[in-house]
């Protein structure tokens, strides 16, 4: 258990010797620091249930209160707040069981099966910025659910079955008409066939197609048919396909790798796909289809609705399968095989009603249990100064590797001039402008939309990436020059700022316990940023590795340790790498 939540449970017990029962009691930490480090809330709330006075309650339990050898400076202010200060006994050996193990601090979470869908970069188009908020933020929620105990598999669920791929092998068509895999008289083996196209390829004939389809009926009603076709397994037309995921999945991994973001599963919509027949009998038995104009529909209004909630299109009257229906046909498979207590969704806001839907028909299909939990956790978007999804001078959206690539040139102008070697510096500047990246991206709650700022991203100091990893790699580096490898109990908190961190530390477990529930990590990126600019402090006011006292020195060296490896794990719950220089 932390050593907050031993607290509290201590405290509570002191509250009960003074007459009063209280599950969860109300501990903060205190706004008027001149009054004490934390402040006991409780007299209030009793108050009510006990039928007196708050003073008269909060003066009881600090006479219980009184007892406690740990606590300090207690007294009561305003209607019956209870401010306190914890001794430095307790804050050293407080800092000495994290000494032990960082994870002495951690309240681990009851066990949980999570299958998270994270990512979702769509095959044979380049990944925007919004794939990165999706990347990032669904990451960093595995990371966290897992250092909290959850069993997680993420998926990354590629964008690979709907008509963009229909497009894109229909433009392919129209360019090498040619290609044996549109040659129906062919008979051979398609894995001989050369396609003389590259990823690169891909992502410029899928606006081309696209522009196209909206502009020629006849162009569209031919994608519709391919795609069809390759939902059939249509020999040519299914070969091409799979040649066209693979050219695309393996560039779509090398990015994912750069950017430290990685999947359990790399299935997609069309893996799903095999259990759209089971699907489709479960909705049949459930009585739930509706036809109308030839398509298959499911009603998923209720009563309740008081804003729009149009049927679900599971079968259109082409027979092609819609989005809906791939990711029905996910969470069919999901259960099949993993039982899961809980989905996550972690994708832009603006598509909510679809989540609604599918969740909606998924519980009216019985696809899940009825107490799995669906759920929709969106992100709000990068927009630019016109409040408008951010869009580049010529009106597309920004590709994630020119992002990276606009970042990386400012942030190599300011990185250390002491790296000769220009490869060197260009892959430094890249590692770093990745890390500045996602803490950006991070610092928001997740829902809020932010404004896209070049100088912001390639910003080095203060809430950013780089004075995050600056200041690690500078702790680490102490600890290296120490030479110690054995870090002995603290015996000595010399200055406020020494207490601060500690007490800093010990909020810990609240903020991870907080980051969990929120599903964003804005909290954590907060809180990373004040503990390092604590320790910053404390670094400026001591000479650590030439003081003299060897007390002095050696609890230093313990509170360096215990802030290295706090910082290194929740930026590892980011998914940010700390380089070795920069
Ligand atoms: N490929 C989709 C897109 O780019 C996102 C996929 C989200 N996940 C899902 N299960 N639908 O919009």
């Amino acid at each position: 258990m932390s050593i907050i939540k031993e607290l509290e449970s201590n405290l509570k017990d002191y509250i009960k010797k003074a007459g009063y029962d209280e599950e969860n009691i109300i501990l903060t930490e205190s706004n008027r620091k001149d009054l004490g480090d934390y402040q006991l809330n409780d007299a209030m709330k009793l108050a009510k249930i006990y039928h007196e006075s708050p003073v008269a309650i909060a003066n009881k339990i600090m006479d219980q209160l009184k007892d406690c050898e740990y606590l300090e400076d207690l007294n009561i202010a305003g209607p019956g707040f209870i401010n306190f200060r914890l001794s430095e006994k307790y804050l050293l050996d407080a800092l000495n069981r994290q000494n032990e193990s960082i994870y002495e601090n951690i309240d681990m979470q009851e066990s949980k099966n999570i299958v998270l869908d994270y990512g979702g970069p769509n095959v044979a188009k380049a990944l925007h910025v919004g794939h990165l908020r999706s990347a990032n933020i669904g990451q960093g929620l595995k990371n966290l659910a897992k250092t909290l105990g959850y069993n997680v598999i993420s998926d990354v669920h590629l964008g690979d079955y709907g008509r963009p791929l229909g497009l894109v092998i229909l433009e392919i068509k129209k360019r090498y008409p040619d290609l044996k895999f549109f040659d129906e008289s062919y008979k051979g083996d398609y894995k001989e066939v050369e396609l003389p196209i590259t990823n690169k390829d891909l992502e410029q004939l899928y606006p081309i197609a696209s522009q196209k389809s909206k502009e020629d009926e006849e162009y569209l009603e031919e994608a519709r048919e391919i795609t069809t076709k390759m939902q059939r397994h249509e020999r040519g037309y299914y070969d091409i396909w799979q040649r066209i995921i693979e050219i695309s999945k393996n560039d779509v991994k090398k990015i994912y790798e750069e950017l430290n973001i990685n999947f359990e599963l790399w299935e997609g919509e069309s893996d799903a796909a095999e259990f759209i027949p089971e699907l489709l009998t479960k909705f049949e038995q459930n009585n739930l289809i509706e036809e109308s104009n030839g398509a298959k529909i499911v009603n998923v209004k209720t009563e309740e609705d008081n804003s729009p909630m149009p049927p679900l299109l599971l079968v259109k009257s082409n027979d092609s399968v819609s989005y809906e229906t791939t990711d029905l046909a996910a969470i069919l498979e999901r259960q099949e095989k993993f039982n899961p207590d809980e989905i996550w969704y972690c994708v832009d806001n603006r598509q909510k009603l679809h989540f609604d839907q599918v969740f909606r028909a998924a519980h009216l299909a019985h696809l899940v249990n009825n107490d799995t939990k669906l759920e929709f956790v969106g992100f709000g978007t990068m927009n630019g100064k016109d409040g408008k999804p951010f869009k580049t001078r010529d009106g597309g959206v920004l590709k994630l590797n020119d992002l990276i690539e606009l970042v990386t040139t400012e942030t190599e102008k300011r990185i250390s001039s002491n790296i000769d070697s220009e490869t060197e510096r260009m892959e430094i500047a890249r590692q770093v402008a990745i890390s500045s990246l996602k803490y950006t991206d991070l610092l928001p709650y997740r829902e809020t939309d932010y404004v896209f700022e070049i100088e912001k991203f390639a910003d080095m100091e203060g809430k950013t990436g780089p004075y995050l990893l600056y200041s690690t790699m500078r702790m680490k580096s102490l600890l290296r020059k120490s030479l110690t490898d054995k870090y002995e109990d603290s015996k000595v908190l010399t200055s406020n700022t020494e207490k601060d961190i500690v007490l800093t530390l010990l909020r810990l477990p609240i903020i991870l316990e907080k980051s969990l529930n929120n599903k964003s990590l804005n909290d954590i990126a907060e809180y990373l940023y004040k503990l390092t600019s604590l320790y910053n402090k404390f670094y400026s006011e001591n000479k650590v590795l030439t003081e003299e006292d060897s007390v002095k020195k050696s609890s230093w060296l313990t509170l360096t340790k215990v802030v290295y490896e706090t910082n290194t794990m929740l930026l590892n719950i980011l998914g940010i790498k700390v380089p070795d220089k920069m």
